[in-house]
């Protein structure tokens, strides 16, 4: 697709933490692009994730929330955009079992408020684009073998994938119903800095820090494809830019791991950069009740992304995860602001007696 003439994109869920690190290459890569970024400031979301690139005269911040169906078609008419990169989602599967109506609300109805915005704002499709961000917990769970590709069927089986799902059919729906311009891509589990640590890496490199248990779910076997949140970014823009329209690109970090094997390597990784004798972090594992409808394994193929855009990965996983540690080591205070309000309670309500 050749997007040369796109010069305003709305970049929605951008001060989160994917989002934060699209923002910042869009700002920073293309000067002569507006981005506006759009985010309800949720617990995940947060400024602080973006101050470096505040200022930017080709950026500006709006807060709302894109279940609000007038302020969202209020907000097109203003602005004449003519690309969405759509990332505002609620996030996390934990939460998805506590409270999924949330997550059907910002996932579902949300995503359907920026689809009719878009089409109604784009008189001419021609040089628009939709491009939905989701993930490849679509697909379902895999055994031990088997890797998920762009024709594997859609098996959600937790509210968050469920939701995420739907949201992707509903973006495919207005591709072929009403010519809207979209490409998808379905990332494999992200890690770097600025995640909020509620999700694995962060949570454990948090707990290390203070001592604290590290809740393992059932017997850690549990299997992700890990990827450097910055390649994320870079695959993000490269499918914008040279993707094809009304196709699905999935990405991944061809980086498989068990969950129990992660949290020793930063068990090990982080009693040397804390001057802890070996072996002493990883005392602090503690199995805990396994997650309802655990999905067992997640793999992704990323081929047709790398064959026709030519994307790969950049970083191995050891150097990535040595300076997410170290990012986090050295910003003690944004875990601190994070976890300081209604974290508290969600920790104990998903942690205590668990
Ligand atoms: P995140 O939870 O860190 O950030 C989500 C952002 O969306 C926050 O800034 C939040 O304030 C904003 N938001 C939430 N509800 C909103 C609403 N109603 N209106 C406006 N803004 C709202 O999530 P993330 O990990 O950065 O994920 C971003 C996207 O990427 C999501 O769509 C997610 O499904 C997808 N994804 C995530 C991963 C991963 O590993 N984290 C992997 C693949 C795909
Ligand atoms: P998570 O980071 O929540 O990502 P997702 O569920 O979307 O893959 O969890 C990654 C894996 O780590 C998943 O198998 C669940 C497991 N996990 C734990 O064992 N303990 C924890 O405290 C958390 C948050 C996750």
């Amino acid at each position: 697709m050749n997007l040369v003439s796109m010069k305003k994109i709305l970049i929605t869920g951008g001060a989160g933490f994917i989002g934060s690190h699209v923002i910042r290459l869009f700002v920073n890569k293309y000067p002569e692009y507006t981005i506006v970024n759009l985010d309800a400031l949720t617990y995940a979301g947060n400024l602080e994730n973006l101050r470096d690139i505040e200022n930017a005269p080709n950026y500006s911040f709006v807060k709302g929330d894109i279940t609000d169906e007038s302020f969202i078609n209020q907000l097109f008419t203003d602005h004449s955009f003519e690309a969405v990169i759509h990332l505002a989602a609620e996030s996390h599967v934990d939460r998805s079992i506590l409270d999924p109506l949330s997550f059907v609300k910002t996932n579902v109805i949300g995503t359907a408020v920026l689809l009719n915005a878009a089409k109604r704002s784009w008189k001419d499709m021609e040089g628009k684009l939709f491009y939905h961000v989701s993930t490849d917990e679509v697909y379902g769970s895999l055994g031990e073998t088997g890797f998920f590709t762009e024709e594997t069927s859609y098996d959600p089986r937790s509210p968050y994938s469920a939701s995420k799902a739907s949201s992707d059919h509903l973006v495919s729906a207005y591709y072929h119903t009403y010519g809207l311009p979209m490409v998808i891509s379905n990332c494999s589990n992200n890690y770097g800095s600025h995640q909020f640590p509620e999700k694995l890496l962060p949570l454990m490199i948090n707990n290390i820090v203070h001592s604290k248990p590290l809740p393992v779910y059932g017997k850690g076997e549990n299997v992700r494809d890990w990827l450097w949140v910055n390649d994320h970014a870079r695959a993000i823009d490269v499918i914008f830019h040279q993707g094809r329209l009304g196709e699905t690109y999935n990405i991944g970090g061809f980086n498989e791991w068990k969950n129990i094997d992660i949290v020793h390597l930063l068990c090990s990784i982080m009693d040397k950069k804390l001057g802890r004798a070996d072996g002493e972090s990883a005392k602090l594992i503690t199995y805990v009740k396994d997650r309802a409808g655990h999905d067992m394994r997640y793999a992704i193929d990323a081929t047709k992304l790398n064959k026709e855009l030519g994307w790969e990965p950049s970083l191995q996983f050891e150097e990535g995860m040595d300076k997410t540690i170290d990012w986090y080591l050295a910003n003690e205070g944004w875990i601190q602001s994070v976890t300081s309000g209604s974290y508290k309670q969600y920790y104990e309500q998903q942690y205590t007696s668990r």
